[in-house]
């Protein structure tokens, strides 16, 4: 039986100057490709909410949503750690509200972890879910369920203010028990100087190569994604134009009788046709 990667795990690579690699998933096929790949950890992240049911943004995904995709990557990977993310207003409005709904992705969807986003302001939810036994991973930088208050999602930490609040919030989130932090769309020196004051990992996404770890959404990895593809992104595949042409093929087969062969399909003995005269 595979032996499942721990938060600490996670942690011991920065300490062994190991780069951590995640990636987001979704459903039980993509959390088998991932595992048979010996990807670290498995983030099944509220970009759910665009990559795979079509919303605007991450703001209307549900906590029975995230459960029911959690569930399916639980199934799917042995291996790699996974980590649910916490969608918008599932820990915003009652400490004990927060610790439930994290406990349900612990006890229901077969996670060991949590992400959720923000720092100074969510300190206390998530000092609480940590003290009730489970481990989070923070996020900061560009928080996408903050999309409104943000303007968009500009690259965060420019400026001196914003930057030294972002490294301000990783010492927080690193005081409050967090095993890793990521970082989405900072500067790559900001990241590489959070990284260096950091003992915990910080995982970046459009945040350079010096962060202890990167972290992809699997669908702009596998070019399945057709919104938009931020600058931070490499695409290792042209999924969409090749399953694309694989269902037009289908099509075409089809209506020129070319599929299915024979070889595709059951045999009965003539005799045991019924008879219709
Ligand atoms: O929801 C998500 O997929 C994320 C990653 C982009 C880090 O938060």
């Amino acid at each position: 039986m595979e032996i499942r990667n721990t938060i600490t795990d996670i942690t011991n690579k920065k300490i062994e100057n190991k780069k951590i690699v995640a990636l987001t998933a979704y459903d039980y096929p993509t959390a088998n490709l991932i595992d048979e790949a010996g990807i670290d950890f498995v983030l099944v992240g509220d970009t759910l909410g665009v990559v795979v049911l079509g919303y605007e943004n991450t703001i209307p995904v549900t906590m029975d949503e995230m459960i029911h995709h959690s569930k399916a990557v639980a199934r799917g990977c042995k291996k790699a750690l996974i980590v649910g993310d916490m969608p918008f207003l599932s820990y915003h409005t009652d400490i004990n509200d927060a610790i439930k709904n994290a406990g349900r992705f612990i006890k229901e969807a077969g996670t060991q972890a949590v992400k959720l986003e923000g720092s100074n302001e969510r300190i206390k939810t998530i000092k609480a879910i940590i003290d009730a036994g489970i481990p989070v991973l923070g996020h900061l930088g560009v928080t996408p369920q903050s999309v409104h208050q943000m303007g968009g999602y500009k690259v965060q930490g420019k400026d001196k203010k914003i930057a030294e609040k972002i490294m301000e919030d990783a010492k927080l989130l690193q005081e409050a028990g967090c095993f890793a932090i990521v970082l989405e769309c900072v500067p790559a020196l900001l990241a590489k100087l959070i990284s260096e004051v950091l003992e915990i990992p910080t995982i970046g996404i459009g945040a350079g190569s010096q962060c202890d770890g990167q972290i992809l959404v699997i669908h702009d990895l596998l070019g399945i994604n057709i919104g938009h593809i931020p600058k931070f992104v490499k695409k290792y595949f042209e999924g969409y134009k090749l399953m694309l042409e694989a269902i037009k093929e289908y099509k075409k087969e089809v209506q020129e009788g070319l599929f299915p062969l024979q070889s595709h399909s059951f045999s009965i003995e003539e005799e045991n046709l019924p008879k219709i005269y």
